[in-house]
């Protein structure tokens, strides 16, 4: 492939973002990890069953990052996951040391990659990774909300008992329990959901979709969820790596757009080869408006005990 994309943590989403880059043969790809044998042990499996999957990427595990040289995208999704009882925040110390150490890495051999941040807590691990590499805000973007969307439009297709690819919604601000699902903005078939779903019902979609992380760790008990998680992260490469200028909705590093000053955010942005090409403003209403506002002083509170660890 004439294109590469390094995956950091060769875990449960790393592995299967892997597998799905592969399989849709959008580039060749270096899985990366800390653990001896892992990377090396997954790139080599998902290589094997890449003749019964007709594909022709190539697939690498390694423990340094000379194999990422030159990479277009890195994924990373290295860390410490949920375990049920914890929170996404629960993870901060653990994971800002993580991602801290990776992404120095990673741009010492790849300085013009676009970096896809999944490690949580999402919106904190995103300042700590543009910090540490010292890239513009273009290309440090961080996968939350394709998530959190995928989830809010797969909740209205099992309500309405309807194809999801009739859903069209978006979910702004931080990948935390003060997310903003924006029901207004949220159709099925261009026809707004408001018109057919009662609104109790719309509220217990939106509930769920806000804890829709904590509900998977509740029932897979020794981790959290990676399909959807996966999913998500790969749509965002495609549309840098093929240039394909879907509008999604990204943890961005916001400059006054939504009235948010140097803090990053789910927004609406458009991704392509330029990687955040546009941050789109959409109309908010004051409740929404207000509801974005207590979700960035969510993300402010983490970003501020970030300066308080060592
Ligand atoms: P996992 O535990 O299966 O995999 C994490 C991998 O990172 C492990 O293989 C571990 O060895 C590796 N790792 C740890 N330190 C490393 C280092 N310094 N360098 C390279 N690799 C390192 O966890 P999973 O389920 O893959 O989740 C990964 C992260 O993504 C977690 O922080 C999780 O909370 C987050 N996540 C975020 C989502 C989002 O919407 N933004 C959705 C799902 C998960
Ligand atoms: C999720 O939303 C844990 O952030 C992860 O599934």
């Amino acid at each position: 492939m004439d294109k590469k994309v390094t995956v950091i943590g060769a875990g449960n989403v790393g592995s299967t973002a892997a597998q799905r880059l592969a399989e849709k043969e959008l580039c060749d790809v270096v899985l990366i990890d800390v653990v001896e044998g892992l990377p090396q042990g997954k790139a080599l499996d998902l290589a094997e069953a890449a003749p019964i999957e007709k594909h022709d990427a190539h697939l690498a595990g390694s423990n340094g990052y000379e194999a990422s040289a030159g990479s277009q995208i890195v994924i990373i999704t290295a860390g410490i996951a949920r375990k049920p009882g914890m929170s996404r925040d629960d993870l901060l110390a653990t994971n800002r040391r993580i991602v801290k150490g990776v992404t120095e890495q990673v741009v010492k051999f790849s300085p013009d990659a676009f970096l896809i941040i999944v490690s949580n807590p999402l919106d904190a691990m995103c300042h700590v990774a543009l910090d540490a590499s010292g890239l513009p805000r273009n290309r440090v973007i961080g996968m939350a909300g394709v998530l959190d969307s995928a989830r809010f439009r797969a909740f209205i297709a099992m309500e309405l008992k309807v194809s999801v690819e009739n859903i069209h919604a978006f979910v702004l601000g931080g990948h935390g329990d003060t997310m903003v699902p924006l029901v207004r903005y949220s159709t099925v078939a261009g026809i707004p959901i408001t018109e057919l779903i009662p609104p109790e019902r719309i509220e217990a979609l939106v509930e769920r979709t806000r804890k829709g992380g904590a509900e998977i760790v509740e029932l897979l008990k020794t981790g959290s969820a990676y399909y959807a998680p996966a999913s998500a992260a790969v749509e965002m490469a495609e549309s840098i790596l093929k240039d394909r200028k879907k509008i999604l909705p990204c943890a961005a590093y916001l400059e006054g757009e939504y009235g948010i000053q140097g803090l990053f955010m789910g927004v609406p942005v458009k991704l392509g080869a330029g990687g955040i090409e546009e941050i789109i403003s959409v109309k908010l209403t004051p409740a929404e408006q207000s509801a974005v506002k207590k979700s960035a002083d969510a993300v402010q509170e983490l970003v501020d005990a970030m300066k308080n660890l060592k």
